[in-house]
Parts: structure tokens; sequence; C-alpha cells
């Protein structure tokens, strides 16, 4: 980690912002489908893959188990696992990337062994992984536990089971699809998460021979492939970041007057895209482009609050609850922000409040915001990846200087945030 901070000056209030904004690949699309290349033998070739540190991050864990990888262009990735052989998940790098876990899966249907610490990432709640373990178990795997390391074993090939998940978690979805395709016969996972990323993963293995259906519904069935896949076709694109996405239209919408985000899909995007209209904000929706039109001409422009609950996709984001919090601040009249997925996730509403914000929390899980307020600029310390990234529009926002530390948290997910925001007009200097 380094001590990168952001200098802001901030708009006060003023929607200047103007421009056409590129949308990254996903960071949650890709730490899986890197994961996945852990199913074949032979070169799998990714393209539209961000530089960003999770990334990067996966690419030193997967390396440390023997895949080989190169870098072809600006966004494209080839990985090759033919030698893959350590069981071992580096514990250094996995104590700071949640998705490592992600891994598990597929090293345990290919390896038959996987050894791993307690996975860490944002501090946004307990994050236990006892769903990974109870499918894995169920598939026929052991799992032992000593102090904060698992080691999951598979005496003969993992077999198909009939899994439920207590809750729709995302990467335990994705890591025991991972794990069927090369299993012994059918697997069913009922109550998946239905998560574009996970559809996005299933829709490229079943490109490359595997047989996964459902994937995008609360049930995936998947029927165990025999032997490794391999890639068929070109490059597979990572699909556009829809948490981007989202943080530029919410920016755009506090700030800026005309605003292009190309590259990006908003049929993702719903629940967001549907609040801001109703709230007044005019976003014009194109296939796959979304555009802030006239915003910062219309005559005495008040944006009307909502309630927000966050929830499994297609619901509510828990990605977006902290960009969506900066712009209740800044709307006429009382919200309640109702964080369901995380026990820790609205901390940062506090710094919020020093800012100048009417924030009062009822308990760790739901606030009420009332708007309208200015704000000021202040310095400030972002405590993971998308309130850091919230912090940014409550600077460009506020009125006055802001300095945000712990930029590291936001370049983990964020490609190029600072060039992107300095293209449409924002000041923001890295430092
Ligand atoms: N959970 C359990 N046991 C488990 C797994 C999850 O109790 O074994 C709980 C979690 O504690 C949480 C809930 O289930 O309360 C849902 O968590 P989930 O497992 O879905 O989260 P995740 O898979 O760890 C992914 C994203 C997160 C995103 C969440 C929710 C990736 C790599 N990460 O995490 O992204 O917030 O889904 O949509 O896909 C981010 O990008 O900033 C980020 C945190």
């Amino acid at each position: 980690m380094n001590d990168t901070i952001f200098h802001i000056e901030g708009l006060g209030g003023k929607k200047t912002l103007s421009g056409e904004v590129k949308i990254s690949g996903a960071k949650n699309a890709v730490l899986p489908l890197f994961a996945s290349t852990l199913l074949f033998n032979g070169k799998v070739s990714f393209t539209n893959i961000p530089e960003i540190e999770d990334v990067h991050r996966m690419l030193e864990l997967l390396e440390g188990i023997g895949v080989k990888y190169t870098k072809s262009g600006t966004e494209s990735y080839t990985l090759d696992a033919t030698r893959v052989k350590s069981t071992k998940i580096d514990h250094e790098i996995a104590k700071k990337l949640r998705a490592s876990v992600m891994l598990t899966g597929p090293m345990l249907a290919r390896l038959g062994k996987v050894s791993l610490p307690h996975p860490g990432g944002c501090v946004i709640g307990a994050r236990p992984i006892d769903i990974f373990l109870g499918g894995f178990r169920k598939m026929g795997a052991k799992c032992t536990e000593t102090g904060d390391s698992y080691v999951i074993t598979a005496s003969r090939k993992l077999r198909g089971a009939e899994i439920f998940l207590r809750v729709p978690s995302v990467t335990a979805t994705e890591s025991l699809m991972l794990a069927a395709v090369l299993a012994e016969g059918k697997t069913v996972i009922r109550n998946t998460a239905m998560e574009p990323e996970i559809s996005n993963l299933a829709e490229f293995l079943n490109r490359c021979g595997a047989e996964i259906n459902g994937a995008g519904t609360a049930r995936i069935e998947i029927v165990g492939h025999k032997g490794p896949l391999k890639q068929n076709g070109s490059q597979w694109p990572a699909i556009p970041d829809r948490i981007e996405t989202g943080s530029f239209l919410i920016l755009g919408a506090l700030c800026a007057d005309d605003l292009l985000i190309s590259k990006c899909e908003p049929k993702h995007l719903e629940s967001l895209i549907v609040s801001l209209i109703d709230a007044g904000v005019p976003v014009e929706v194109g296939k796959n482009s979304l555009r802030i039109k006239g915003n910062g001409k219309i005559k005495n422009n008040k944006f009307r609050s909502f309630n927000i609950t966050t929830h499994e996709y297609p619901g509510f984001p828990t990605d977006l609850q902290a960009p969506i919090s900066v712009f209740l601040t800044q709307s006429g009249g009382e919200a309640l922000i109702f964080e369901t997925i995380f026990e820790n996730r609205l901390g940062y509403t506090g710094d919020l409040v020093t800012m100048g914000a009417e924030i009062r929390a009822l308990d760790a899980h739901r606030v009420i915001i009332k708007g309208e307020t200015s704000l000021k600029g202040r310095e400030l310390y972002g405590p993971d990846l998308r309130a850091g990234l919230a912090f940014i529009i409550a600077a460009l926002v506020a009125k006055g200087e802001s300095k945000i530390h712990n930029v590291y948290y936001i370049d983990r997910g964020y490609e190029s945030i600072d060039v992107k925001l300095r293209s449409i007009g924002a000041k923001v200097e890295r430092i």
C-alpha cells in the first residue's frame, strides 16, 4: 500500500463538467474469468481487461500457483494454466483480496487440494466463507480449519451435488459453478446470485465446451465436463463495469452539464437509472451509452429524494450505496438508506457529516439523509473502494478543496479514475 492522495478542487454545487467517459471492463467480471482459466489446458485470451490493482493481485496469485500470463495490446491478457501445480494460495495476497476465495473451486476441481487463509479485502462486513465450504463438502471434499487457514481436499474427483445457498453469494455461486464444471455428473445450485458477471462467466465457459444452464437465474445446472476445457473462438471480452458506470452517472447528475458515458451496458443498471430518472435527473438511455444532458441549464433543478434498499441483482447494488448517499445529500427531502448485504458499509457517512451533510444513523444497517445540504471540502480517508469513490464525488460537489487519502483502495477497482475525471474538466491531482 502507498500513501498516494487525491487533491480535488470542488465545484461548489455548479454543474459544469462535460465530455465523454469510456467505461472499462468490470473488475468483478474479470476476477472470475481469470480464476476460470484453471479449468483449461492451453492458452486462454481475454480482452477489455482494466488496469486496476485487484486484477494485478489476481494475476500474482495465479502466477504463484504456476499460471503463466502475457499482456498483449492495451487491454488484453492471455493466461495459460497448463502447468499449474501448487495447491497453496499465497497468504499475503489473499489477505488483501476477497476474490482470492474464488480460486478454491477451480483449484479443488483441478488439483484435488487447496489451502488458503481467510480471505481479506474491503472491510465492509464479516464476510465468512461457510457457503463455499458447505458446497464443496456436498461435492465430496473435506474442509479443515486451523487458526485462520483452511485446507480443502478431495481424495477423488468431485461429484455433482444438489446445493442450496443459504445466501445468494456472488463469489460462492461463481466458485461452486467453476468446481462443478470439472466434477463428475450433474450439479444443481439453487438460490444462486443472478449478477451479470455470473452470466458472462457461464457464457464464456459454455463457448469453450462447458454445459451450464440457468446462469442469471436463481437455479444453475452444470453437467460436468470430461477433462479440461479448451478455448474456442477469439478473445473473450469482459462486460463493462456497471459500478463504474453507475458512479459516473451519479457524478454526472450532481456535477455535469453534459456527460456522455460510453461503452457501457445500461440494461445492467436499471435500478439506478430508474431511481435517478424518477428523481428528476435528465438521463438519456442509449443501447451502449448513457447521457446526462443539459443538466446545468435546467432552472431551479432540484432533484427529489428516494429511499434505497440494497439488494442482490437486479435490485439496487450495495456497491453503489455510498455514491448514491452523496446524491441524496443534494436532493430535496428525506431518504432512508437500508444496507442489507453487508454489516459495516455505512461508516463513511460520518465523514460526509463532517463535510456538512445531515445524516442520522438509526443502526448499523440504516441511515436517514436529509437534503439538500451544502458540502465543504475536507481531508478524508477512504475506508474502502466504493466509499473512496463516494468521497471523490462529495469532494467535487463541495465548496473548496479536499484531500482524499487511501487512494490505493480506489485504484483497486477504478481504472485511471483521475485521468478520466480530468478529461471531463474536474480538477483532480494525484500526489
Ligand atoms: N456470505 C456468507 N457466507 C459466505 C459468503 C457470503 O455469509 O460464504 C455473506 C456475506 O457476508 C454478505 C452476503 O453473503 O453478507 C453477500 O456477499 P457475497 O458473497 O455476495 O459478496 P462477495 O461475493 O464477497 C461480491 C463482489 C462485491 C459485492 C458483493 C455483493 C466480487 C469479487 N465482489 O462479493 O464487490 O459487493 O458481491 O454484490 O464479485 C466491490 O467490488 O467493491 C465489492 C465489494
